[in-house]
């Protein structure tokens, strides 16, 4: 296993549309067990394979507290979502240290298929269903901040430049 490279916002890769998976071979499962590791060294509660540079409809997640919820989402897709709508404060691995509140569907009926290629279905609600959207969001091109009004996303970038201008300026005064 290896820890793979989280790619930082704005990369082109993370702005373009994965391709479906269809070749469910040991490739797909190295790079299954690659993405988890790389999801909880970082840690975080979700990942999508843009995210590592890898242009493939696949997703990792787990929302428990105890590696005990761990997913793999392959070809993922939305059946159905709720009508009412719920207000997270999202973060995402490629905008490190950016928390911004964004409303989605509070529950989702998710289809997927596993690393053999059987289908799947099961119903997400709570943080799962925020994950989910999130990291689906993903590999059709989309950060969370997309989800934003115009003048809230421009602030948010904006606040994105100053936390990495401030992490490099901590860098520096370590060195
Ligand atoms: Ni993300």
């Amino acid at each position: 296993m290896a820890l793979l490279n989280i790619l930082q916002y704005p990369h082109p890769t993370l702005a373009a549309k994965a391709a479906p998976v269809t070749e469910f071979n040991d490739d797909l499962k190295t790079l299954a067990a690659d993405m988890l590791e790389t999801m909880y060294a970082a840690p975080g509660v979700g990942l999508a394979a843009n995210q590592v540079n890898v242009l493939r409809r696949i997703v990792v997640l787990d929302v428990s507290e105890d590696k005990s919820g761990q997913m793999v989402l392959v070809n993922p897709e939305i059946l159905s979502s709720g009508e009412e709508l719920v207000d997270h404060e999202e973060g995402c691995l490629s905008l490190k240290g950016l928390y911004e509140h964004v409303k989605r569907p509070s529950a989702v009926k998710v289809r997927a298929q596993d690393l053999d290629g059987n289908l799947f279905e099961f119903d997400a609600e709570g943080l799962l269903a925020v994950c989910v959207q999130h990291e689906l969001d993903h590999l059709d091109g989309k950060v969370f901040i997309d989800h934003l009004s115009r003048m809230k996303k421009e602030r948010a970038r904006m606040k994105l430049l100053k936390i990495r201008r401030k992490r490099e300026h901590e860098r520096e005064e370590e060195a």
